[in-house]
Formats: C-alpha cells, sequence, structure tokens
C-alpha cells in the first residue's frame, strides 16, 4: 500500500493489544521492521502471533519490554532497536492508560500514574527518537496516539484529558523545533474504537447507545481504521504534514449535538415558507 514503508524500522510502544497490536501488524504488511514494545506479560501470547503474522507477511519483528514512562527503559528500547536492525526511522508512541475516578477523590499516585504514561511516556519516546534521528540526520517521523480529549473535557478522567490536552501542544512545539531538520512529528487522536479495554463498556447497550449519540457516523471504529493513518502519516505521502492532528473519530469532534439543527432548519423554513 504505502511501499516506501518496507523496510523501514519503526518503534510501536504499547504494541500488545488494541491499537498498538493493530499498527505493529500493519506496519508488517508493509514489509517494516517492527519493534513491538510492550510492559506486561499478560501481552505475550497476543504479541508472539503478531509476529508471526507480520513474519508471514515479509516484514521482521523483535519485541521488546520496556516501562517508556522511564528514561532509561526508553533509552533501552532505542539502543536494542538500534543494534537489532542498524536504525530508527519511526516512532510511534503509543502506549496509553485510562480510568474513572471523579477528579475530587482522585490519589495524586492515580493522577501521576496517566500523566507518566500518556504524557511523559510520549515526551521520553518522541525525545529519544529526535536524538537518534539528530544523530543520523535523517529525516525520521513520530507518531503519538492522542484522543478526541485532547480538545473534548471529559468528566472523570481529569488526568487523562489534562495529558492529552498536553500531549497537543507538546506534538505542535517539537514539530516546530525540529521541522527544519526534515523530521516531521503529528498526533493521531481517535475516538471511541473497539479494543480489548473498551469492548466491555461498548457492548453495554446503554452505553453503547449514548456513545453513538455522540458519533455523526454513528458507529464505533475498529482499531484497523486508526492504524491505517499511522501508515500513511508515517509514509512519504504525508511528506508535508508536519505538526498536525488527524481525528479518527466518526466526526466525534464536529458538535454532534448540533445534528438536531438539521431539524430546527428544515421547520424553521417550513415556518417561513408559510409566513
Ligand atoms: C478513550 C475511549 C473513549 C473515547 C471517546 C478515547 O480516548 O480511550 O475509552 O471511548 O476516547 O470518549
Amino acid at each position: 500500500m504505502f511501499e516506501d514503508l518496507a523496510g523501514k524500522v519503526v518503534i510501536i510502544t504499547g504494541a500488545g493489544s488494541g491499537i498498538g497490536k493493530a499498527m505493529a501488524e500493519q506496519f508488517g504488511e508493509e514489509k517494516a521492521n517492527v519493534v513491538l514494545n510492550y510492559r506486561s506479560e499478560r501481552h505475550m501470547d497476543a504479541m508472539e502471533s503478531s509476529i508471526k503474522l507480520i513474519e508471514n507477511a515479509g516484514g521482521k519483528a523483535i519485541k521488546v519490554q520496556a516501562d517508556i514512562s522511564k528514561e532509561n527503559d526508553i533509552d533501552h528500547l532505542i539502543q536494542t532497536t538500534v543494534n537489532h536492525f542498524g536504525t530508527l526511522d519511526i516512532m510511534i508512541n503509543n502506549a496509553g492508560f485510562e480510568k474513572a475516578i471523579p477528579t475530587h477523590e482522585m490519589p495524586l499516585d492515580e493522577w501521576q500514574k496517566v500523566i507518566d504514561i500518556n504524557l511523559t511516556g510520549a515526551f521520553l519516546g518522541a525525545k529519544a527518537a529526535v536524538n537518534q534521528f539528530l544523530k543520523e540526520d535523517k529525516k525520521g517521523v513520530i507518531l503519538n496516539t492522542s484522543s478526541v480529549h485532547d480538545k473534548i473535557p471529559w468528566p472523570n478522567y481529569v488526568n487523562y484529558a489534562a495529558s492529552k490536552g498536553g500531549l497537543k501542544l507538546m506534538m505542535e512545539t517539537m514539530s516546530m523545533e525540529y521541522a527544519q531538520y526534515g523530521i516531521r512529528i503529528n498526533n493521531i487522536s481517535p475516538g471511541a474504537i473497539v479494543t480489548e479495554h473498551t469492548k466491555e463498556k461498548f457492548s453495554d447497550p446503554t452505553t453503547r447507545a449514548e456513545t453513538l449519540e455522540m458519533i455523526p457516523a454513528k458507529e464505533i471504529g475498529e482499531a484497523e481504521e486508526v492504524a491505517n493513518v499511522a501508515r500513511f502519516l508515517a509514509s512519504d505521502l504525508a511528506s508535508y504534514i508536519h505538526g498536525t492532528t488527524i481525528y479518527v473519530d466518526g466526526g466525534m469532534t464536529n458538535y454532534p449535538a448540533f445534528m438536531g439543527c438539521l431539524l430546527y432548519t428544515s421547520d424553521a423554513a417550513d415556518e417561513e415558507d408559510s409566513v
């Protein structure tokens, strides 16, 4: 699909499940060299099956354990990648975490955990990737998996919304610093996507119906639909795209409550006709 991705070296953090797993498998389809990062051993089986898929598609893959919120672990992740594949072309800071807690009850460590994984982890990953790109004089690509909650407030998820809002300006600021070296940095912001993590809530009929109310396309998205955007943004076809966010959300960020105005407009027009 995107021929220039063949042979490129891509790190995907949080590749053991959900959107990260779909990205890893799609980069495999492009015959890329994929480094699947994970933190928890419970993702081992899923990762082994992704690695098989990638290799069967003609790509290469290794898995590297690292806690992306720790600088030493990130350095180990990049170093292992470069030792194994010789270089780094694409860094995808995808690992994320969310848990609902009302703000007035949120312990500091819960606030900190989400900020550490979602924001500090992406900062450390992006910083280390930029250093590697500068060292190699390479026009590398950095993508961050953000969220529609980089602009939509989310009650009970103040730490998550703060982390994603921060990730937006972090990405834009870094892009402004490094675009001059040909380094492209962009965010992908998914809306409601079915993954291992969200499957349960979206199979609850009430939650599902409430969620669909907020989506003009009236569909919950698939991880593959997000991963497709990562392939495109990482490819040379996106060569002039710097410092932007692509929302993959069925229109969720587009003020769906205003869909009611479609009716209002036609009623108003009828009234006018009858005057
Ligand atoms: C979250 C999902 C949520 C969606 C829309 C995403 O960032 O990960 O759990 O359904 O935003 O609210």
